[in-house]
């Protein structure tokens, strides 16, 4: 590992090193809102899944779901909260931005409020929409630029909060199914607690690749 993902590893593992799950143990309520939209009983990747509330609520729907994060401790939990709820999921530390994700592997994949450089971000992008299957989805929500002026919850780097169109440039625009940025309440744990400023994608592969 390069010394840049020790740092980032270093940081996310003290954060996730307390008994609380510090963004709760319930969904992302986009996620919940977007679910339907996966092929039932699917393959699900789960980027930078943290302490795994997201993967392993997936899982209880009946997904069968890899959960990948760079914070071991984050993986820990996760592997603690799927016991806890009954179910199994695949678990994996890795840095998502040199993941091989694959080619056509997945019925969906799933980022929830993981901030990467524009580069990197748009780098993961590409390999993204090559590992969904023809008909998958990727379901993807962060903080927006404004959050900056909020206190709850994210990065406070505004290089880390891209706005819509700088994100929605990632993906053919025929493949975007919503794509929308406003304001929300977020109680997802101690750490996003009140009203957010965020965007949200939902992108869908041409059933066909060149449909
Ligand atoms: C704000 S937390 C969100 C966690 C989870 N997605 C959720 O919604 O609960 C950001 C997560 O991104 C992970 N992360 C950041 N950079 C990463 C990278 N390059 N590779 C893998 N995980 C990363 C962190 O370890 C952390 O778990």
């Amino acid at each position: 590992m390069r010394d840049v993902q020790k740092q980032l590893q270093a940081f996310w593992d003290l954060r996730f090193g307390v008994p609380e799950y510090v963004y709760g143990t319930e969904p992302n309520q986009f996620l919940m809102q977007q679910a339907h939209h996966l092929a039932r009983g699917g393959r699900v990747l789960c980027l930078a899944d943290g302490e795994g509330r997201n993967g392993v609520w997936l899982a209880r729907q009946g997904f069968k779901v890899q959960s990948v994060d760079i914070s071991a401790q984050g993986i820990e939990k996760t592997q603690m909260l799927a016991r806890q709820c009954g179910v199994e999921l695949d678990t994996l530390v890795a840095d998502v931005t040199t993941l091989d994700m694959g080619s056509t592997q997945w019925d969906g994949i799933v980022s929830i409020f993981l901030h990467l450089p524009a580069k990197a971000r748009a780098e993961l992008h590409r390999r993204v929409v090559r590992a969904l299957k023809p008909g998958g989805v990727f379901v993807w929500e962060a903080y927006a630029p404004n959050q900056l002026a909020l206190k709850t919850g994210g990065p406070r780097d505004a290089a880390l909060l891209p706005g819509l169109d700088e994100v929605a440039i990632d993906f053919d625009s025929s493949t975007l199914q919503h794509a929308w940025t406003g304001l929300r309440p977020v109680q997802e744990g101690s750490l996003h607690t009140g009203i957010g400023a965020v965007t949200q994608l939902l992108v869908k592969k041409a059933a066909q690749p060149g449909a």
